[in-house]
């Protein structure tokens, strides 16, 4: 059986048209049952749309619409990608999966965590200088950015690097990690490896 999932988006969808595809392609892995959005104007929802997927609207507030389109859909998976809003504890647990310790729910975060949790995660990044930058997938849990880790993929500040630049770098990693961390997850084939803790946590 393939693996089925959702994806959450907020934003332009370069990440979720990136798992998409990868369904599209390899549907004996995965299926992509809908992308959900907080935001009626998202290009992610036109995105989904050109692919047939069902896009759906529902402002972050409808914890009942997001449960009832689940109950209807009975994804395996949801994909965070770019969503701007924390998912409530009732989402998450319909996503719980014992046997694994957590929830079947991923997000896609650029930094390597844990370094740069939260908003502007580049401009942290490039603020603090780091000479190794990455990005990273990870499982969703109650708190921010801070679920066990399933991939990463790091990458270099070039020393003629402006933000732009780097953050281009960055980006260009995005959609091929996301879709190799679900295609692991589909596989069955994956390690999950707790975050160590933050300073103050
Ligand atoms: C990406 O940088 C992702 O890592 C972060 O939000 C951004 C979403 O971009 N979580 P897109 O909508 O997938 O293009």
């Amino acid at each position: 059986m393939s693996l089925s999932f959702v994806i959450f988006a907020s934003g332009t969808g370069t990440n979720a048209d990136a798992l998409m595809e990868f369904a599209a392609r390899e549907s004996k892995a995965a299926r992509c049952l809908a992308l959900i959005s907080d935001r009626a104007e998202a290009p992610a929802l036109e995105k989904a749309r050109k692919r047939g997927i069902e896009a759906i609207h529902i402002p972050a507030k409808d914890m009942d619409g997001q449960l009832a389109v689940l109950a209807r859909l009975r994804p395996d998976w949801a994909c965070l990608a770019g969503y701007m809003r924390i998912l409530k504890a009732p989402v998450l647990d319909f996503f719980q999966d014992d046997m694994l310790g957590c929830a079947r729910v991923l997000n896609i975060h650029p930094s390597l965590l844990p370094a740069f949790p939260g908003m502007r995660a580049y401009e942290q990044a490039f603020a603090a200088g780091v000479p190794e930058a990455g990005i990273t997938v990870h499982i969703v849990d109650e708190k921010i950015d801070n679920g066990p880790i399933l991939m990463q993929r790091k990458y270099r500040r070039e020393a003629g690097d402006d933000f732009e630049t780097f953050m281009a770098r960055g980006r260009a990693l995005e959609n091929d990690l996301y879709v190799d961390a679900l295609r692991a997850v589909a596989s069955g084939r994956f390690e999950l490896r707790s975050q160590s803790p933050r300073e103050g946590a």
